[in-house]
């Protein structure tokens, strides 16, 4: 499988023009899971707490849109940290391609043009123009409780985010059974250097509580994220009804 025999894996990129400073770890026999899971590394000065918190925002996103137990879990959260180091929510999306019958709505995606629909809100609190908003996206962070699939990694370099943050990785998700364009984001991040914003990436974050949400479409062994159940009929996981 071409991820894991993947010679280098970054707990952090730090991406600046052509240049790639970070850290490098691991060998071919080492999952990428394993050496991404829980990075203890301050980026921005910002505390892997702060970080953790803020997946959990965006894991939350789908019970805020009444969909806790959602098959594709995938959310994402886009932040301002350059305010402040705890950060100010800008907008958050969930995988809404069903819903919306398009397949590009992806958690990212659904997340940047939520995100570009309240920056550009003339009733709302920013009133950007369009290009004030594409600009804005220099200053945010997108999290996601998932590594981007090439689609929206490549979409998170073309909006120019400062930090892009995921839990769960690829190649977990392969484990588990999604299909997946196996491409990593951190050869996106790396043939991306042309484009003028760098960005820091940092994977595996809060992996402990994204990983059960995508372990059980696929395996009925498997047991449900916290707060959902298996119907005794088997099935999909779900929330209790109540
Ligand atoms: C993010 O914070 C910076 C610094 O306070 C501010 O200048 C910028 O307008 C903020 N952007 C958004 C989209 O909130
Ligand atoms: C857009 O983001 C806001 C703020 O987080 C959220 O309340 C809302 O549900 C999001 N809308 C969509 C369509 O995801
Ligand atoms: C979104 O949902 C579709 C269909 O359920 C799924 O195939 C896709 O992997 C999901 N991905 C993301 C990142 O939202
Ligand atoms: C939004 O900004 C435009 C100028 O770009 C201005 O004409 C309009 O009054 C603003 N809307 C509000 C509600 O302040």
């Amino acid at each position: 499988m071409a991820i894991i025999s993947r010679p280098l894996l970054l707990s952090v990129l730090l991406l600046g023009g052509t240049e790639v400073l970070g850290h490098r770890h691991g060998t071919s026999s080492v999952p990428l899971h394993g050496t991404l899971a829980g990075p203890s590394i301050a980026i921005n000065s910002v505390p892997p707490t702060v970080r953790e918190n803020w997946v959990r925002r965006a894991n939350a996103a789908l019970a805020e849109a009444g969909e806790p137990c959602m098959f594709a879990a995938f959310a994402s959260a886009i932040v301002n940290h350059t305010a402040s180091t705890a950060g100010e929510l800008v907008c958050t999306g969930i995988n809404s391609t069903r819903q919306k019958g398009d397949p590009t709505l992806h958690g990212e995606i659904a997340a940047i043009q939520n995100c570009t629909a309240i920056l550009t809100d003339p009733t709302g609190p920013y009133n950007l123009t369009g290009s004030q908003a594409l600009a804005a996206f220099a200053d945010l962070t997108l999290y996601t409780n998932a590594e981007s699939c090439p689609m929206c990694a490549s979409a998170i370099r073309w909006a120019g985010f400062r930090e892009y943050i995921y839990g769960t990785s690829i190649e977990t998700l392969i484990e588990q059974g999604w299909g997946q364009i196996r491409i990593p984001s951190i050869d996106i991040v790396r043939e991306s250097a042309d484009l003028s914003n760098p960005v820091r990436l940092l994977g595996g974050v809060l992996s402990t509580e994204t990983d059960p949400l995508f372990s059980w479409q696929f395996d009925s062994s498997a047991p449900c994220p916290q707060g959902c159940v298996r119907p005794a009929e088997g099935g999909s996981c779900v929330a209790p009804s109540l």
